[in-house]
């Protein structure tokens, strides 16, 4: 490699670069992402920007060249959706799979560009590449117009908060550079987004293919007066709501090497903060002030959006992981109720009553959709009756959760107002939301302390609270075992009480049928009941068949720690199916009724069951003496 001697620069020249590394340096950051669908030219209209501002370099050209050739998309031209859809299955699919991010810059400003899918399954990429963008350019094919894919890439930008719109007509070559039938799209596209909230929408005649508009005006469009694609990033200003933000300061990790040490590591989401200025810690509301910015670097006396840094304060006030320190005179939400804008990105649906988790830019909590108000129709925007969110649907939902977080309505701050939803199970990312605002309803209920405690009204009855969970197939026995204990329970002497599904299903859940979203409100309402109980002091025997681990789960942490024993009374289907005691199985396997367990709706074995019961070939005084023998030794009962 070449190595260059400074000190045999020309002055000039050592101050010329010394001037450009400082433009270089103040230069301003352009996020943006592409959308449109499969085919509408994202990908050559990035290599195309990549290759007029002469970011591509020689042998990448070379390499392009054969490529072109080899697949034969464009004849004897350069194909530039080669250039960015690097992966060779894609190519050979023909759609891009994953967002790709890339990063340029011309002498005016940097840009970082998301490269997101069109096909339709990839809603998630498409907001994954969203959440940070500034700026979308939504890509039409002048010969098809505006496609459902337009409108749902468009609905998802604004919901992630993009405010600035390119509509690129791109094609505009194959349609004659026909002024009428741009027209006709802008206005198509106007009508339908005029109630997305975009403060600018700047549409441009192109072809990517051929350069027209792209970064430079062409003649081929005399009609067009507008910028082309290049002069409209450079100058498009994006800035304009940042600087207006509160202070706003996740805290990562605290940070406390020595005792002399204690710092709030993480990033300033939004706003400034110097030396000297007052902080709140969200959640508290207790107040300090910023003594030293200490960060890689060195101690600063300022830090801006964006900075990673570690801030001490003047006083030892608690703040852990997931709080955050805010500007005291705007101060974000703290609840525990709160509606969002929710996307659901898993091929299994959002049920309400289902305990997810949420997490937040640093803070994470279990909750619950406790309403879904609507899902929200993509293509006419209309809100829509809804029991649960499909896969790329939208909605808004209320959120109920088990501990209160510190947030801001994303539209006032999309970090700290955005969210994933997480899959307990699973760990997988489902959903991505938006806040909303706080119900107001969370803030006004205040849990009322009693005087009389759970613990005094089991020690009066000489018992330990708990909450036995059978689960099992329908017919598989759990009623008659949990029948025989608490008769043995009862006898000696003990406070219980029988929640059977059957029973249940007859008063407080008679609303509730067998889909899935209705049993997993069965299962939430009865867990509430069964941990009243456990508070009332009482012996709880549950009897559901409860076919879902999530929510069996979701039962297991609403009670104190060892309070829950899941009981697993296992027996086969084919012996439920020839038992068949209420004569449901006969039926249900004739087709005559619907989502029955082990037929067409599925049962979630345990994984680690406390007490596994295997039925077959013994009687149930049995199993119930077991089941008492194994409460007994470990002091249930
Ligand atoms: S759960 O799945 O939501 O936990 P639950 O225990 O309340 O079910 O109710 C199950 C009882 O309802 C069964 O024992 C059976 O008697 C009756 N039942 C009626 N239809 C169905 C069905 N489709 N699937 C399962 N059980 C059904």
């Amino acid at each position: 490699m070449l190595k260059v001697d400074d000190s045999t620069l020309p002055e000039i020249e050592a101050a010329d670069i010394r001037t450009y590394l400082a433009t270089q340096e103040n230069k301003t950051l352009l996020r943006f992402l592409t959308c449109g669908s499969v085919d509408d030219g994202k990908s050559t209209l990035i290599g195309r920007l990549l290759f007029d501002t002469k970011l591509i370099f020689e042998d990448q050209l070379s390499a392009l060249e054969q490529d072109s050739r080899k697949h034969g998309t464009t004849g004897e031209d350069i194909d530039f959706a080669l250039l960015v859809d690097g992966l060779e299955a894609e190519r050979q699919q023909g759609i891009t799979i994953d967002v790709a991010y890339r990063f340029f810059s011309t002498p005016l400003r940097k840009f970082i560009v998301a490269d997101t899918p069109g096909h339709e399954q990839y809603t998630r990429n498409m907001a994954t590449g969203a959440s940070t963008a500034d700026l979308a350019i939504v890509l039409v094919d002048a010969r098809q117009g505006i496609l459902r894919q337009t409108r749902r890439h468009s609905m998802i930008a604004s919901l992630l908060g993009i405010r600035h719109i390119v509509l690129a007509v791109n094609k505009i070559d194959l349609v004659d550079f026909d002024e009428a039938i741009f027209n006709d799209i802008v206005a198509e596209y106007e009508s339908f987004a005029k109630d997305l909230g975009f403060t600018s929408m700047v549409p441009i005649p192109m072809s990517a293919r051929y350069g027209d508009n792209v970064t430079r005006a062409s003649e081929k469009t005399p009609w067009y007066s507008g910028p082309s694609l290049l002069d409209h990033l450079e100058t498009v200003d994006v800035e304009a709501e940042a600087r207006e933000r509160p202070f706003r300061f996740p805290v990562q990790y605290v940070n406390r090497p020595n005792l002399d040490f204690r710092g709030f590591a993480g990033t300033v989401a939004s706003g400034t903060v110097a030396v000297g200025d007052d902080v709140v810690v969200a959640k508290s509301g207790k107040r300090s002030r910023v003594k030293r910015i200490a960060s890689y670097g060195g101690d600063k006396a300022r830090a801006v959006e964006g900075e990673a840094v570690t801030l001490l304060l003047e006083d030892e006030i608690e703040v852990s992981r997931g709080n955050m320190l805010v500007a005291p005179e705007a101060r974000p939400h703290v609840a525990d109720q709160l509606a969002a804008n929710v996307v659901w990105f898993d091929e299994h649906p959002l049920l309400p009553g289902r305990m997810y988790l949420l997490r937040t830019e640093t803070d994470e909590v279990n909750a619950t959709v406790s309403h879904l108000k609507h899902r929200i129709n993509i293509n006419n925007f209309a809100h829509e009756a809804a029991k649960c969110l499909n896969l790329n649907e939208v909605g808004v939902c209320n959120f109920s959760l088990q501990a209160p977080i510190a947030f801001d309505a994303f539209q006032d701050d999309r970090t700290t107002g955005a969210f994933v939803l997480i899959d307990r199970l699973t760990n997988a990312t489902v959903g991505a939301g938006m806040m909303l605002y706080p119900l107001r309803r969370a803030a006004n209920i205040h849990w009322q302390a009693l005087d009389v405690s759970k613990n005094s009204r089991a020690e009066l009855k000489h018992q330990k609270p708990a909450v036995l969970w059978f689960t099992g197939l329908s017919g598989s026995g759990k009623s008659t075992v949990a029948n025989l204990l608490e008769k043995k329970l009862h006898a000696a002497g003990r406070h219980t009480y029988i929640l059977d599904g059957d029973n249940v299903r007859h008063g407080l859940n008679r609303d509730l049928g067998f889909t899935e979203e209705d049993r997993v409100e069965n299962i939430r309402r009865v867990a509430e009941v069964a941990r009243l109980m456990a508070d009332a002091g009482l012996i709880v025997l549950v009897s559901f068949i409860s076919p879902f681990r999530a929510e069996r789960r979701m039962a297991r942490d609403l009670m104190a720690q060892d309070e829950f024993v899941e009981v697993f009374v296992d027996t086969p289907f084919e012996e439920c199916a020839r038992r068949d005691p209420k004569g449901l199985y006969a039926r249900a396997l004739k087709g005559e009724i619907k989502n029955f367990t082990g037929v067409d709706s599925p049962y979630e074995e345990p994984e680690r069951a406390d007490v596994h019961l295997k039925t077959v070939g013994r009687a149930p005084e049995d199993l119930a003496d077991e089941l008492e023998t194994w409460m007994r030794e470990r002091g249930y009962c």
